[in-house]
């Protein structure tokens, strides 16, 4: 396992790449597909979200954490409810999290990986059978603790699993002492955090709680083409 922040220059190739951005991007895409989304399709920039948009399209995403003028949905993991995007097609753009996203896209396999489906991820990425790169999305390119803590716990679960040889690099025995610090305090990390704060400000405290939540999704939202597909191994 390499873990690197999204700043850091990664090697891919032949690997598996897992994206981290707990607050809120990866949380959102396991909440959307959880809750019956066709696919998503991560985009950079708000220009490229809406060059590929189709007239059934969901449009979707957030700058400064807030709804993007003239799209349906922001970037709430309560608002993927299966009324809102059963069997729909989402476009996503959001200021880090699908950045990072296409940052990893020489990888064999990408997976987006949050607190809500650490577990599921960890399983599915063993099965891919690759060495793993975690991609803590971080916040414009500073590091992010939520997303250290999540890679942490994403560790951690491919520990339980105790398949193989396993080698962590320095940064990944870093995020794993964090995890194993905070096992106790997941919420109140997230709501102390930098992006935790900017969300209370928000007025977007309910999205901490529910992005805190430990492996309650078995979705493995992975990159199929250019859109992220539900994969799951139970
Ligand atoms: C991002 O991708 O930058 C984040 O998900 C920001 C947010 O909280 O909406």
């Amino acid at each position: 396992i390499s873990s690197v922040n999204e700043a850091c220059s990664a090697n891919f190739h032949h690997k598996t790449a897992v994206v981290i951005d707990v607050l809120r991007a990866t949380s959102t895409i396991a909440t959307a597909l959880s809750a019956g989304a066709a696919s998503i399709v991560p985009a950079e920039t708000v220009m490229d979200a809406r060059s590929l948009q189709r007239p059934e399209d969901i449009m979707a995403g957030e700058r400064f954490c807030r709804k993007i003028a003239g799209f349906d949905l922001g970037n709430s993991p309560k608002d993927y409810h299966a009324d809102a995007v059963k069997g729909r097609r989402i476009i996503l753009t959001t200021t880090n999290g699908t950045r990072a996203i296409h940052k990893s896209t020489k990888a064999d396999s990408v997976i987006a990986a949050s607190l809500l489906n650490a577990a599921a991820a960890a399983k599915y990425a063993l099965h891919l059978q690759r060495d793993v790169v975690v991609l803590c999305a971080g916040s414009h390119d500073d590091f992010a603790i939520e997303d250290g803590l999540c890679a942490g716990l994403f560790i951690e679960e491919l520990l339980k699993l105790r398949v193989g040889r396993f080698e962590l690099d320095d940064f990944g025995t870093a995020m794993h002492a964090l995890f194993r610090d905070r096992a106790a305090a997941i919420r109140d990390t997230l709501l102390q955090s930098q992006s935790g704060k900017r969300l209370i400000k928000l007025g977007l405290r309910e999205d901490i709680e529910s992005c805190s939540c430990v492996n309650t999704l078995d979705a493995v939202p992975c990159l199929s083409g250019d859109s992220l597909i539900l994969r799951n191994l139970s």
